[in-house]
This record gives C-alpha cells, structure tokens and sequence, in this order.
C-alpha cells in the first residue's frame, strides 16, 4: 500500500517539475504568464472560487492583459475597456464561432456543425436570428405578453379572496413564471406538455451546465448523460410536428433542420435544446435580479410603477386582473426607467466572458503603446464584470441605481475612464458581431415581466432575513443566479394599484 502511494507520489512530483522546466515559457512580446504549479489545471481553482477578486489581484500584479492556464486552456485576459476595440474588431483572426459550435455541441449532446457533414447550415441558422429583432419581435412581444398574463392568473393568481398574502420563494417565482411563458412564446403549446418535469429535468442538466463548459466528460457527471438524452427526447421532430403555433424563429429552424439528410432526429432535437437553454438559462436570473432589487428599493418601485402606469393608463390597469391586456414594443420603449432598472440589474449580475479564439499565430495591436504576441488556439477573453465594477466608470459600482442609465428622460450612454470616453461600458449579451441573437427578445421579456407582475401583484420581502448572496460557480457564463433563498410575500393587487393598509 505505502509502496503505491510512494508511487503516485514520486509520479506527480516529477510530473511537476517536468511541467515547470519543460511546460510553456513566455515569449518574447507575449503578455506575463501565470500557469500555477498544477499541471493542466493551472489556476482552475482559483478562478472559479472567486474570478472577479482573482483577475483583478492580476490586473493589480501585472497589469491590463495578462495571460492564465486555466483548465488546460491558455486564456489572454484583457482587463482595460479602451483596449476592447481592438479586439472585438479582429474578427478573422480571433473566431468566435469555432468555440461556441465546439463547446454548445460538447454540452447539449450534437454533431459540430464544422464537421463537414452539413453545408451551409451554420450561416442558415446566423440568419435564423433576424426573426428575433426588427419587425418579427413585435409578435413574440405580442405573444409573450399573454403568456405571462396566463401563468400568473393559472399557477398564482387564482384565488378568489385577493386580500390574503400568500408566501413564496422569489427564485422559484421568477423560473416558474419565466420558463413556461418563454417555452410557450418560442415553442408553441399542447395540452399534454409537461412543462413542470421538463424544468425540472432541465435544473438538474443546468447545475453540471458549468463543467460541461470546462470539458468535464459528461460520464464522470452522475446521471447528467440521461438527463441530457431525456431533455433531447423531448424536442424530437415527430413530437414537435404537433405543438400549436410555434414562433417563426422555432418553424425556421425546423425547416432548415429538416432539409438535412445527415442530421439525425437526435441531433435536430439536441438543437432545439440548446436554443431553449440560450433562451431561459440567462433570462430567469436576469428576471430574479429586476424584481429583486425593486422590491429592495422602495423609491426605484414607485418610480417604474408611476412610469408603467403612465404608460399603460388607467383602463389596463384596472382590467388586467380580469382579461389580457396588451403593451405593445413601442409603450416598453417608452419606459426609461424601468430600461434603466433592467440594465442596472444585468450590470450588476453578469459574468458573461466573451471568449475568441485565436486562428494563427499573430501580433495584436491594442492602442498605440501596447502590442502582444498571440498563439493559434489559445483563447483571448473579455471581462465584462470588471468594467461593470469599475469605480472610475460607475460611482458606488456594488450599489444599485435604477435610474444610473437614464439622462434627462433619454438613456444614458456617456461613460468615461481616464478621461475618455467608453465604448464598451455595459455587456451582458457580448460584444460586436457575436452578440447575443436574442437580446431585444430578452430585454422585452425582462420588462414585460416587470410590467405584468407589478400591475398584478403587490409584493414584498419577507423582514429579518439574509441579504442575497451572487452564485460564484457560474464564473463567466452569463448571468450569476442567486445563492440562497429570498422569501417574500405576494397577492392581487387591487386592479393595478397596490390597497392602502
Ligand atoms: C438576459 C438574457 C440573456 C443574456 C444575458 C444572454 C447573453 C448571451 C451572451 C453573452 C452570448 C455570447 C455572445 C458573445 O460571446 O459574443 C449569447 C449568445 C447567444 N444567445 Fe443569448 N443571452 C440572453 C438571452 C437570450 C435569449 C432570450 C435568446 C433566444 C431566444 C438567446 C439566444 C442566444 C444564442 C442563439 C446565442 C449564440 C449565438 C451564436 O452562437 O452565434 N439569448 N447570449
């Protein structure tokens, strides 16, 4: 036994000092490099334990790009915004694409689109995406609208007696309320769909979504393999012929899924798994964290109610309790401060890490002074989360402002570090042509959600208990849930407006 483990010793040892004299040196040109003494997983730990405190004890050692093993990959972090341009505007060096089809296809189970077998169809489902902006969002606004109407009044509203509070858990509130107007807006509707089981199925896949993301094999991963084979179960094409009145972003890409030969059902359905992870993964915190910083703070309630109701008039407002309402694309438009609340929640809750990845060995320019050395396939990263906090940019970053985006009744976009003003100042959904596809479905979705759960519910948080903590283990992957649970109370408001006790 002793003679083992003097083995396995002995073995790691060596493999350690192998690693450090005979492992990757920096070059020449090359940004400092911190690789940890663990061979593979370098600085893995750290990262995950805290990555916002651990790249910026970096950024303090050795400045505004630096770069870290982290899991096996070589990561390129640049810290400083006004050096973001010039990374976001490489597009044909530093790919985007090549990562996400590598690692969205690794995590929900499907054939690379790169693999050769299916021509053409990555730039067919690129363009999939306008049916989630311009002119096709005003019917998912339209639809989204009465689907929220409908779960509030079917799974929390339907009491006769209004005046009683009733107790709840506000995550919970927002996955319930989220998830199931979201499937219906996207994906249609049928009597039999499960849509409880399917949540639950798809939380069990979500909380091992980070390790699939960092390459763990999904077999050393308990169940998540048949989690994942159910998940995709659910989305086959025979099941999905008899869904009613899916949106046309969800029918285009049936139709294109349908035109491929090679593409299996398992793989079509793997598709339409992920698209409803891009879809509710990030948007049900987003939604946690809108209503939980209003109801934490009673001058930024009263400021969107007034607004909404303004907006909405007084006849809506009386009759939502009864029969659908409708607030159409341009009334949200008008809504700057509730804009401004959804904004200054996604600053303060976003991890989201834009990741390229680097094709060929080549020299980046970053700004007149700095230029750094970049290898093929190591990965060049942004971190969003440290301009979000970045004092010289926002004044009280922790704090949350609901109207820190809005100037004189327009928003606000003028931000400044060092003097000079800052393109990049806010970015949740990514950055230039990779951005998130379904950002204005998202945004919409989030204000709606406001909209309709305030003209509905009066709602408060339950006293005495803990202040929220932010969810760490979702470093770089969107938006952070919360960690612990936030009781709170809710009940019909008295058509619109909250009763006077
Ligand atoms: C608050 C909610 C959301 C956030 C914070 C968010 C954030 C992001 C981010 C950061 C990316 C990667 C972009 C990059 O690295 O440059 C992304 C990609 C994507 N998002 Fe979102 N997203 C949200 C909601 C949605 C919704 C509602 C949909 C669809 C209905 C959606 C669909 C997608 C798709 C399809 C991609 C991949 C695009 C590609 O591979 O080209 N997202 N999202």
């Amino acid at each position: 036994m002793l003679e083992i483990f003097l083995t396995i010793f002995l073995g790691f040892i060596l493999l350690v000092l192998f690693y450090s004299f005979w492992g990757r040196r920096r070059r020449n040109g090359e940004p400092p490099l911190i690789k940890g003494w663990i061979p593979f997983l370098g600085k893995a730990l750290e990262f995950r334990e805290n990555s916002q405190q651990f790249l910026t004890q970096l950024q303090k050692e050795h400045g505004d790009f630096f770069t870290v093993l982290i899991a096996g990959r070589y990561i390129t972090f640049i810290m400083n915004p006004l050096l973001y341009p010039s990374v976001i505007k490489h597009g044909k060096q530093l790919d985007f694409h090549k990562f996400s089809d590598s690692a969205a296809s690794r995590t929900f189970g499907y054939t690379p689109m790169s693999s050769g077998h299916f021509p053409g169809m990555s730039d067919r489902i690129q363009r999939t995406y306008t049916l989630l902006q311009g002119p096709a969002l005003d019917s998912l606004t339209h639809s989204m609208m009465a689907n929220l109407q409908h779960v509030l009044r079917h799974h929390f509203l339907f009491t006769e007696n209004s005046g009683l509070w009733e107790k709840a858990e506000l995550y919970e509130f927002c996955k319930s309320v989220m998830f199931q107007s979201t499937f219906n807006t996207l994906y249609g509707h049928l009597s039999y769909l499960h849509l409880d089981e399917l949540r639950e199925d798809f939380e069990k896949f979500d909380n091992f979504f980070p390790l699939l993301m960092a390459r763990v094999p999904i077999c050393f991963l308990g169940n998540t393999k048949a989690i994942r084979e159910k998940l995709q179960r659910f989305f086959y094409p025979q099941r999905m012929a008899e869904w009613k009145s899916p949106c046309d972003f969800i029918q285009d890409r049936m139709s294109i899924f349908q035109q491929y030969d090679a593409l299996q059902d398992r793989d079509k359905a793997a598709h339409h798994f992920a698209m409803l992870w891009a879809s509710v993964g990030n948007t049900i915190p987003a939604a946690f964290w809108c209503l939980y910083h209003l109801m934490s703070c009673p001058e930024a309630l009263a400021a969107v109610r007034e607004e909404i109701m303004n907006v909405i008039g007084e006849k809506n407002m009386r009759s939502i309790l009864q029969e659908d309402i409708v607030i159409t694309r341009q009334q949200l438009e008008q809504m700057v401060y509730l804009e401004s609340s959804v904004n200054e929640s996604l600053r303060l809750s976003s991890v989201s890490m834009n990741i390229r990845m680097v094709q060929e060995d080549f020299c980046l320019r970053l700004d007149a002074q700095n230029s750094i050395g970049l290898r093929k396939d190591d990965i060049i990263a942004l971190y969003p989360q440290s301009t979000h906090l970045d004092p010289e940019i926002y004044d009280e970053p922790q704090r949350f402002q609901f109207d820190r985006f809005v100037e004189d009744g327009k928003e606000k976009t003028d931000f400044y570090k060092c003097g000079q003003k800052v393109r990049y100042y806010r970015m949740p959904f990514g950055s230039g042509a990779t951005q998130c596809p379904g950002r204005f479905f998202a945004l919409n979705e989030l204000k709606q959600f406001v909209c309709v759960t305030l003209l509905m519910c009066e709602m408060q948080l339950m006293d005495n208990q803990h202040e929220v903590s932010l969810d760490n283990s979702r470093a770089g992957l969107g938006i952070m849930p919360p960690a612990n649970p936030i009781p709170f109370r809710f009940r019909k408001t008295l058509g619109g407006t909250e009763r006077e006790e």
